[in-house]
């Protein structure tokens, strides 16, 4: 059967919001949201959604954020589901392209999704678009709050950060605070660390976590990259669990 689809950017509202959790409900089952917190959220920051309605069915869609880093603009992919009945159509890889030519528009200069290494169809959609893929990482996530289906109460703030930790030497690591329509999470995006310092590494996930704490975030998440780096040890003796392994696919949008 031939099915023609449109491909847009949606505006925020209930009705919406409840389509999506829908979708999302038999693709990603990522959030735990009610129409009315993700309509809020979505309202109030930095969420662009594209949608994929077959007639008046919304049948797929991709949520982004727009970060903003020291050396400029750049597109989060956070979020892709399709139907299952509509899938194999070229929807994903429609909703991807829509996202990067307005954030293109917007002057991301970058796009970045990270993605499961065992999900063949998501690697296969950022393949297709000319995303490069880094190395296999491991996810460890540290749950600040048991996510219940609420919405935290007010963030502090969101966007980029360093901090800063000192014991025998200084490191430092670099954070995004971010909401996606799934939850409010810190990102750790970059380290340093002396390799030998284990004092400053327990201070410094130490100094994350009490940010973490601050924000009002449900989650601290890191994509740690090699079994030896020095931050690994600290960061699962203070309670971050793995949760697979992943990788960064990322394209350059200049
Ligand atoms: C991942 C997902 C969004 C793909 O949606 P889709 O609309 O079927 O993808 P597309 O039709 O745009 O396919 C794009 C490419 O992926 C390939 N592909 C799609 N499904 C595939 C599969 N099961 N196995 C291998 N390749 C696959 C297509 O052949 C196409 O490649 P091509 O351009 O070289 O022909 C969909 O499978 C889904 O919702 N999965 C569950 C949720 C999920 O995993 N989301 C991504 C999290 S990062």
């Amino acid at each position: 059967m031939r099915h023609d689809y449109e491909v847009s950017c949606a505006s925020p509202s209930l009705a919406v919001a409840a389509e999506l959790l829908a979708v999302d409900a038999v693709s990603l089952c990522d959030s735990d949201y009610s129409p009315a917190e993700l309509a809020q959220l979505w309202a109030n920051d930095a969420l662009r959604v594209y949608v994929a309605r077959c007639g008046r069915q919304l049948v797929g869609f991709c949520a982004c954020l727009l970060t903003e880093w020291p050396w400029g603009r750049q597109l989060e992919v956070d979020a892709l589901g399709v139907v299952p009945e509509h899938r194999r159509r070229g929807l994903a890889k429609r909703l991807v392209a829509k996202a990067i030519r307005k954030a293109r528009g917007a002057g991301a200069l970058w796009a970045r999704a990270v993605v499961r290494e065992d999900n063949a169809p998501s690697k296969a959609v950022f393949r297709a678009l000319g995303f490069a893929s880094g190395d296999v990482r491991d996810m460890l996530a540290y749950e600040c709050r048991q996510r219940d289906g609420t919405l935290a109460p007010g963030l502090a703030h969101m966007g980029w950060e360093r901090i800063e930790a000192k014991h025998s030497g200084n490191g430092w690591a670099e954070v995004q605070v971010v909401q996606t329509m799934a939850y409010r999470g810190l990102w750790i995006e970059g380290l340093e660390l002396p390799p030998t310092s284990e004092g400053l590494g327990v201070a410094l996930v130490a100094a994350i976590l009490q940010h973490a704490v601050e924000c009002g975030v449900d989650e601290v998440g890191w994509l740690a990259p090699h079994r030896g780096h020095p931050l690994r040890g600290c960061a699962r003796a203070a309670g971050f669990s793995a949760h697979g392994r992943y990788r960064y696919w990322l394209a350059d949008l200049a």
